[in-house]
Formats: C-alpha cells, structure tokens, sequence
C-alpha cells in the first residue's frame, strides 16, 4: 500500500509538471489529503469527526489474471518504457504488451533496400527493438500486432518496382512478397532472440465490414491477391511462424459481425482440412453504452468454435460513439460497472471452461495517453490515478462505482 501510495503521489506530482493538469478529473483516489495547519492567532474550533473513507485492498491486475490463467496487457510505446515510473507501474499491474504502432508494416519495411534488392526487405525499428529488450528484460509476455492490415502500410509494397507510379503487382508477385515478408520477420524475430516471447501475432486485422463483407475498398490486400487474401496471409503465416506463437484473426465491432467471424474460423482450413488459425482476437473499443449481453452473444458464439479467443484492445469510452460524455462522478462510476461486468463476464466463463480465453489487453494506461482520450476509457486517469475503471476490472465491486 505504502509503495503504491509513494508511487501514485510522485506520479501525479510527474504527470502535473508535464502535463499541467489543471482540469480536475472527478475519479476516486487514494491520495491523503494535506490538512492546513491552523496558525497561533486563529481561534481553535472543534473539529468534525471526519467519516472513514474506506480504502481499497492492493490488487494486482496480473496477479488477478494470473489466478485464472490469463495474461493481462496494455498496449505499449517507448515514451512509456523511457519514463521510470510508468514503466515500473506496468511491470507492476500487466504481465503482457502490445506495440502500439511499432511492429505495424508501416515500420518494419526499408525502402530502400527493397528497390536494391527487388525484394521486400524487412528492418526492424529502433523502437521495436528497444520494446522487445524492455520485454525481455522484465519477464513481459508480447503480442505481434499487426502483418496484414489494410491501413497503417506502405503503399509502395504493392507496386512493381515498389513505385506507385507503375502498376499494381500480380497476384503471384504479391503472393511472394507476402512469403518473403512473413518469412523474414519470423526469422528475424527467432535470430535476434525474440521468438520465445512473443505468445500471438495478428495475422490478419480489420479484413471484416461491419456488414460482414470482405474489405474490398481501400484494401491493396484485396486488389493485388484477390477475395483470398486472408486465407492466403494465414498459409503463409503457418510455413513460418514457430509452435509457440499463435495465429490471430483480430478486428472491432465485434459485436456486429458474429456470423462473418464464425464462417472466417470455418473457411481458414488447409487442403486436409486441418485449421490455420489459433485465435480470434476481439479489440473491444466500447463505449459504455454499448450493450453487454450483445457483446456476449458474440464471445460465446466464438467459444463455441473452441478457438481462442483474446480481448486486443480493451477501451471502455464514456456515452456512446454517437454522444460521447465526458468524465464525472457518475459517468466513471456508470464505466466501472460496465469494467466490473465485463471482466466479470469474461472470468466467469473462463473458470467454469465455456471460453477458451489466455490474454486480455488494454489499449493502454491512462486517459491521458489514450487515442480516445476526450472519452476518458482506460483505468487510470491523466494524472495516473485509478478510476472506478481500475476497481471494476479488478472486481473490487465496493470501490467499482456501485456504492451510493
Ligand atoms: C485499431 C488497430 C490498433 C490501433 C487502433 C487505434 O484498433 O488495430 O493497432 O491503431 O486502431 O489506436
């Protein structure tokens, strides 16, 4: 308790000076209050009794999670490791990572020495480097996000010569530049010594509309391999990926193409009919309006396939997409429910064997640092204070908004 208390007041003490966080976030702390010291000439007066603000047990996230055999993670950034005390609170509460960006094909391929070589030529950023050694180093499991994403890549992979002035390439140069690819960043990976701790790898994310159709528009996966891009990404992702590192299919608004995910696990079968895919990966932006049994109907009919199912990117955001609300009392008491319900509906099918879940990841620490930052979604403030949020996913239910 004593560590935790020393470490959120030096944190918020921190964060104000970069920050200057004027604006006072109305979530419950645990900071102890500084009481003024009546000077000789003021009168004394008697002093009410102050009621006991109760105090919320310490509590873990990982070693929460640890309890029903998941990992918990956050995503991760090299502003986040390079700062002391956000890097040992991460250390402290999460027990997985995510690169926010720098694993994306947007960083990883070089230019360059593509047009030199006439092949896709994967270079590892200094940033991704330095997350695997911070990993590594602190016992951090790693999820591999993303390989084939119609956003966040360089366009010039698609083109002959890598020069978007020319045409796109065939279908089966496409086809070996994705072997290449996928082939060097796992060998990669297994030379530089990180194989061993990276447990999933997004194969394939966002391939699904929220009409349960293919991504045709705006999709250079699509217009250079065809409708079977992500069937031809999970083959090729199988020839290389080591045993231990399994195969994710990961996407948003879940909740609305149930169907289209079912019928993906189905089709992703090889020519005897065993399966490619390891894992379905649920990101679950949500918003605190959203509706939960909804959101379960999915979860479940996704368990029932037996596959692995992950939350990605776990952001609870304040009112709906349509009317975010901004925090106060009782909008972060209303999202500590629904983090209270959620983890809870997510446990409880874990330990009685319906889910088949081993990882949850939030897409993030604080407020402050989030990309939904107007919807205060994640379970510690901007000054790195916990929430409602925090208490309601560590299903401490007393301190989860729910007292009045
Ligand atoms: C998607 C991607 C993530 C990230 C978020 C926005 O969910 O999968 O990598 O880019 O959008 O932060």
């Amino acid at each position: 308790m004593k560590k935790t208390l020393i470490l959120c007041t030096a944190l918020l003490v921190l964060m104000c000076g970069i920050i200057g966080c004027g604006k006072k976030d109305n979530t419950s702390t645990v900071t102890p209050t500084v009481e003024a010291t009546p000077t000789a000439t003021e009168a004394p007066t008697a002093t009410p009794t102050p009621s006991p603000v109760p105090t919320p047990p310490e509590v873990y996230l990982r070693e929460l999670f640890a309890e029903h055999g998941m990992k918990v993670g956050t995503c991760l950034t090299t502003q986040m490791i390079n700062n002391k005390l956000m890097s040992e609170l991460i250390v402290e509460q999460y027990s997985s990572v995510t690169m926010e960006n720098s694993m994306k094909p947007d960083y990883i391929f070089n230019k360059e020495k593509s047009i030199e070589a006439g092949d896709l030529v994967v270079e590892f950023n200094t940033d991704m480097v330095q997350m695997l050694d911070w990993a590594k180093e602190n016992e951090m499991a790693v999820r591999g996000h993303t390989l084939v994403w119609y956003s966040q890549t360089p366009a010039w992979i698609f083109y002959e010569d890598f020069d978007q002035s020319k045409e796109l390439v065939s279908r089966e140069v496409m086809l070996a530049r994705l072997d290449s690819y996928m082939k060097q960043v796992f060998s990669m990976l297994e030379e530089q010594g990180y194989s061993d701790i990276i447990y999933a790898y997004d194969v394939v994310n966002e391939a699904i509309m929220e009409d349960g159709k293919l991504r045709m528009q705006m999709n250079n996966w699509y217009a250079t391999i065809g409708d079977d891009f992500i069937l031809q990404a999970f083959i090729t992702a199988n020839r290389y990926a080591p045993e231990n590192i399994a195969l994710f299919y990961n996407d948003y608004n879940e909740q609305f193409k149930t169907q289209a995910l079912v019928d993906l696990v189905k089709s992703l079968v090889d020519e005897d009919g065993n399966s490619l895919i390891d894992g379905i990966g649920f990101q679950a932006h949500l918003y605190t309006e959203d509706n939960l049994t909804t959101y379960f109907k999915t979860v479940d009919a996704l368990a029932e396939l037996g596959i692995t199912v992950e939350i990605t990117e776990l952001d609870v955001s304040l009112g709906a997409w349509q009317h975010e609300k901004r925090a106060n009392e009782e909008t972060l008491a209303e999202q500590g429910r629904y983090y209270y319900n959620l983890i809870n509906g997510i446990l409880e099918r874990k330990d009685s064997g319906k889910l088949n879940i081993d990882a949850l990841t939030f897409w993030g620490v604080s407020d402050g640092q989030s990309w939904r930052k107007s919807a205060s979604p994640l379970l510690y403030n901007s000054a790195f204070m916990k929430k409602p949020a925090f208490y309601g996913a560590a299903q401490l239910k007393d301190f989860a908004g729910f007292t009045e």
